[in-house]
């Protein structure tokens, strides 16, 4: 069983809380059957991630069992599920979870002046909610997460006190939410700092990082809040969720590991899986992955321009700031069109069984280079072709 209370305690330790199975497929047209949420969780679960949020249990009878099928296939990770701030929702989401080795509830309210009139309680009767549901909760799991949804823009005042009665009724985890990706880098750290300094009993809770990507800023703003102290970063495979997307999970971990000289904290997710999920995420949620994509993009180890590229064939780290192995992906590749230049058309040729000489090589790269002006990309069996003509003409 992973204590994800203990794990974080260590200064430097993350915790990876994946939501692709509940934020994610929140996005319009993104929902997955159910044997393809399990196999999901198998891939997040076997990649290391701390906790996995496996959907919202009293959505539907469909989300209730994937939860449930989740909670019972879990090896490692802990399994949490999503519940309103009523007995209701938190009882059906316990039902889902408790049969997981680690379960976790994770009850929610909106707290901002604009969330607060959607249920018409006043500050004292949303607080009191606050402190019901959390016990009710904890009443039945030793491991719960409280989140005020809309944190960011919520009173400073009002946040430190209903996350004082959260910690108070017993949660374990309080994660702070932007929910509308409204907050930027330094605010996003400030308001961690304000509750780690201002809050009575923070000190004994893990607090937790939600960006959206609404400004595209969810990335920056996860990695300033863990700069502050959050210990639990929450996202999605290839930032999938509601409206802009969320916090994408390979780019919080990558960006932990590459700069761990300046971000010196650690997640356990082993980063080789990370090519093999963001593609099995983007099937089955019908979202493809934007070429330009930070890490799991088409492009992201593809290099086409000239000078690009004979600096990749000298030193890989001339252009390349990871590994492409250390996401999973075979080798970096070396796309060719009309910006490259005769070195990477040589060293294309010989990976292809072709050692020309000097005046050879000069001729296939002018006809080379004409039809790449023609073509967007020039691929293997193009530049095969080159080389046929080039015989029959000789
Ligand atoms: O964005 C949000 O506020 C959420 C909560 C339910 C945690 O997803
Ligand atoms: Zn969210």
């Amino acid at each position: 069983m992973t204590d994800t209370t203990k794990t974080a305690s260590e200064q430097d330790r993350v915790l990876i809380f994946d939501t692709t199975l509940r934020d994610g497929e929140q996005s319009p047209g993104a929902t997955m059957t159910h044997d393809e949420k399990l196999e999901i969780a198998a891939l997040l679960d076997e990649m290391g991630v701390d906790i996995i949020e496996a959907g919202f249990p009293i959505a539907s009878e469909g989300d209730f069992e994937a939860v449930s099928a989740i909670a019972r296939q879990s090896k490692t990770s802990t399994i949490c599920g999503l519940a309103r701030a009523n007995y209701k929702d938190i009882d059906r989401c316990w039902e889902a979870v408790k049969h997981a080795r680690s379960p976790r509830i994770h009850t929610f309210i909106g707290t901002s002046p604009l969330h607060r009139a959607i249920p018409n309680l006043d500050m004292d009767q949303m607080a009191e909610r606050i402190h019901d549901t959390v016990s009710h909760a904890r009443n039945l799991c030793d491991n719960v997460q409280w989140s005020p949804m809309d944190a960011t823009r919520t009173e400073h005042d009002y946040l430190c006190r209903v996350v004082e009665i959260a910690i108070k009724a017993g949660a374990t985890t309080i994660n702070i939410p932007d929910t509308v990706g409204y907050t930027a880098p330094r605010e996003s750290a400030d308001l961690i700092r304000m509750l780690l300094e201002r809050v009575p009993g923070a000190d004994t809770v893990i607090f937790a990082t939600h960006c959206h990507n609404d400004l595209g800023m969810a990335t920056a703003n996860a990695l300033a809040a863990v700069e502050a102290g959050a210990r639990q970063i929450e996202c999605t495979i290839n930032g999938l969720g509601e409206r802009a997307g969320n916090t994408a999970l390979e780019e919080v971990v990558m960006a932990l590991k590459v700069r761990n000289d300046i971000m010196p904290y650690r997640t356990g997710i082993d980063t080789t899986r990370i090519m093999n999920i963001s593609r099995k995420v983007a099937t089955v949620s019908g979202f493809p992955v934007q070429f330009n994509k930070a890490i799991v993009g088409k492009n992201a180890f593809a290099h086409e321009s000239g000078i690009h590229q004979d600096g990749m064939l000298k030193n890989a780290q001339t252009f390349e700031i990871m590994r492409p192995a250390d996401v999973g992906l075979a080798d970096t590749s070396l796309v060719m069109g009309k910006h490259s230049g005769r070195a990477a058309l040589r060293a294309k040729l010989k990976d292809l069984g072709y050692d020309l000489g000097e005046n050879q090589l000069n001729d296939v790269f002018v006809r080379f280079k004409a039809l790449a002006d023609r073509k967007k990309e020039v691929f293997d069996d193009d530049i095969v072709a080159l080389i046929q003509d080039q015989a029959t003409s000789a």
